[in-house]
C-alpha cells in the first residue's frame, strides 16, 4: 500500500514529527532540574504552575526560570538563553532596566500601596502626555482591565451596547471581545471557561481591513466603540492596508462611535506607539505590558473632548459603584516605575537600537526563508518581528488563522529553544530590546537556518 505524503506549509508532516520527537527528547535530557522541580504537582499550584498559560510553551514541560537580566534569561538547569520573548512584551525594554530597578529599590522603602496620589503620580501623568499625546489618563494593573474600563466609558457616553472588534483580535481577558466571525455571523469563541453571557449581543466581529463591513456594522447605530490594535498582533501579524485607519477614524466620527486604540503590543513601533508614529487620532488610547518597564501597569487615556463628555455623563449618573478600578491600581510603585520608564528607558535612542536590531533580524530570517524556498514570510512592526508559515501579506484574521500551523511552529520554537533562543510561545514573535546584542540576533538567525535547512531538506 502506498502511503499519502502530506505537507504542512511546505514541510513533510513525517519530517515535522521526527524533528519534534528528537527535539523533545533533547529538551528533556537537558532540563532535569526543571522537570524535577515541577514534578508531582507538589508545589500546590492548580495544574502544577501558577498561571495556566505557563503550560502553553512547545516544550514537554515548562522551563523553570532562575533569573533574567537585560536580554537573557537563565533557567534552573543553568542554560543561558537569548530572550526574544521578553515576557511576551512585558519586558520589551529588557529585563530589569537599571532605572526601573533603581526606582523600585527607592520606592520599596516608602510604602507599596496607599490609595492616594503622590508627586510621582502627577509627574507620570505629565510624562504620559509628553510620550503619547494629550490624553486624560487613568491607571490599571493590566491592559485587560484598561480595555474593560475604556469600554465602559464608551458605552456610558454613547448609551450604546456593542463593541466592534476585528476577527482574530485579542485585547486581554475582556469577555466582550471574545467573539469571532463565522459564516458571516458573530459568535462566542470556543473554549471560554464558564461563559454565560450572550457575547454576540454585546459585540460585533468583522474582518480587519474590511471597511465596508465596518461601515455596515456602524450603520446599525448599535456600536458604542471600535476597539482595535493598529496592527493585528495576536493572530499572525496583519498590517493595516493604506487608508484603513483613516477610514476607521472618519467612519467612527460619522456614526458617533468611540475609537479605542490598543497599543499594548504596538508600542514596539516607535516612541509613542504606532499611533504617534503614524499620526492616528483615537478617542481612547490603551497601553499596557511594558509601559512601566515590566511592573504590572497599564494606562488608558481619553482625549480632552471625550473626557469632557465623560465628566458630564459621570455627573449625571446615579450614585453607586462605577464598575471601574481595582484596589491595588495606581499604587506608588507603579508611578515610580512609570516615571523611570517614560523618562529614562523609553527613549529615542532605545528605539533606534531596537529598530536597527529588529531590521537585522527580519532581514536574516527572510534570507533563510528565501534560501530554502519556504512559502513563508516575515513581518516587522518596529522591534516586533514575526515569521509566518504562509505566504504574505495576510489581510485579515481568517487568513491569519489559516496561516497558523501549531505543530510545525512548535517544532521551530523547540528547535530554537534547544539552540539557545527563546521566542514567544503563542505566536512566532520575537522582540528586539534596546540591550539585545547583534551576536544574539545572529545566533537566532543561524539556529533558524539550521532548523529550516533540516525541515526543507
Ligand atoms: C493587544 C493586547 N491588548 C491587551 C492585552 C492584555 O494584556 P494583559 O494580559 O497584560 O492584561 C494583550 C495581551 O496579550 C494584548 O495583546
Amino acid at each position: 500500500m502506498i502511503e499519502a505524503v502530506t505537507r504542512t506549509a511546505g514541510v513533510l508532516d513525517g519530517r515535522i514529527a521526527a524533528f519534534l520527537a528528537r527535539e523533545t527528547a533533547a529538551f528533556e535530557q537537558a532540563h532535569p532540574r526543571s522537570r524535577a522541580a515541577l514534578q508531582g504537582g507538589a508545589s500546590g499550584w492548580l495544574g502544577g504552575v501558577p498561571m495556566h498559560w505557563m503550560k502553553d510553551w512547545p516544550s514537554p514541560f515548562p522551563l523553570v526560570a532562575a533569573e533574567a537580566s537585560g536580554s537573557h534569561l537563565i533557567d534552573l538547569d543553568g542554560h543561558r538563553l537569548d530572550d526574544f520573548c521578553l515576557g511576551d512584551t512585558g519586558s520589551m525594554f529588557g529585563h530589569s532596566p537599571p532605572p526601573v530597578a533603581k526606582a523600585i529599590r527607592r520606592q520599596a522603602r516608602h510604602g507599596l500601596t496607599y490609595m492616594l496620589p503622590t508627586a510621582a503620580a502627577l509627574e507620570a501623568g505629565r510624562l504620559l502626555s509628553r510620550t503619547f499625546g494629550e490624553f486624560r489618563w487613568q491607571v490599571a494593573l493590566s491592559a485587560s482591565d484598561a480595555n474593560r474600563f475604556a469600554l465602559r466609558v464608551a458605552r456610558g457616553v454613547t448609551g450604546r451596547r456593542k463593541v466592534l472588534v476585528f476577527n482574530g483580535c485579542y485585547h486581554g481577558t475582556v469577555d466582550d471581545t471574545m467573539v469571532m466571525l463565522e459564516g458571516g455571523r458573530t459568535r462566542p469563541r470556543p473554549g471560554l471557561v464558564g461563559q454565560v453571557a450572550d457575547l454576540a449581543s454585546k459585540a460585533v466581529a468583522v474582518e480587519f481591513n474590511d471597511i465596508a463591513a465596518v461601515e455596515a456594522a456602524l450603520a446599525t447605530g448599535e456600536i458604542a466603540a471600535i476597539l482595535t490594535e493598529p496592527v493585528m498582533t495576536n493572530s499572525c501579524m496583519v498590517l493595516p492596508e493604506a487608508g484603513f485607519h483613516d477610514a476607521l477614524r472618519t467612519l467612527s466620527r460619522r456614526y458617533g462611535a468611540v475609537l479605542i486604540l490598543d497599543e499594548t503590543h504596538t508600542l514596539s513601533s516607535g516612541l509613542g506607539g504606532y499611533g504617534r508614529v503614524h499620526s492616528l487620532s483615537p478617542d481612547i488610547l490603551v497601553v499596557g505590558k511594558c509601559v512601566a518597564g515590566g511592573m504590572p501597569a497599564a494606562v488608558w487615556g481619553l482625549t480632552p473632548d471625550l473626557a469632557a463628555r465623560f465628566a458630564a455623563y459621570d455627573a449625571a449618573r446615579p450614585e453607586g459603584h462605577s464598575g471601574m478600578g481595582t484596589t491595588l491600581a495606581a499604587n506608588p510603585m507603579q508611578f515610580a516605575c512609570l516615571c523611570a520608564t517614560l523618562s529614562e528607558v523609553m527613549t529615542p535612542e532605545a528605539y533606534a537600537r531596537m529598530e536597527k536590531g529588529a531590521d537585522r533580524l527580519a532581514k536574516g530570517l527572510s534570507a533563510v526563508i528565501s534560501r530554502v524556498e519556504a512559502p513563508w514570510h516575515v513581518v516587522r512592526v518596529g522591534a516586533r518581528v514575526e515569521f509566518i508559515c504562509a505566504p504574505g501579506p495576510l489581510r485579515n484574521g481568517s487568513e491569519a488563522a489559516r496561516a497558523h500551523h501549531p505543530r510545525l511552529e512548535a517544532a521551530v520554537h523547540l528547535g530554537l529553544l534547544n539552540r539557545g533562543s527563546l521566542i514567544a510561545p503563542f505566536h512566532n514573535m520575537m522582540l528586539v530590546s534596546p540591550v539585545t546584542r547583534n551576536r544574539q540576533i545572529d545566533r537566532l538567525i543561524t539556529a533558524f537556518d539550521a532548523i529550516l535547512t533540516e525541515l526543507f531538506a
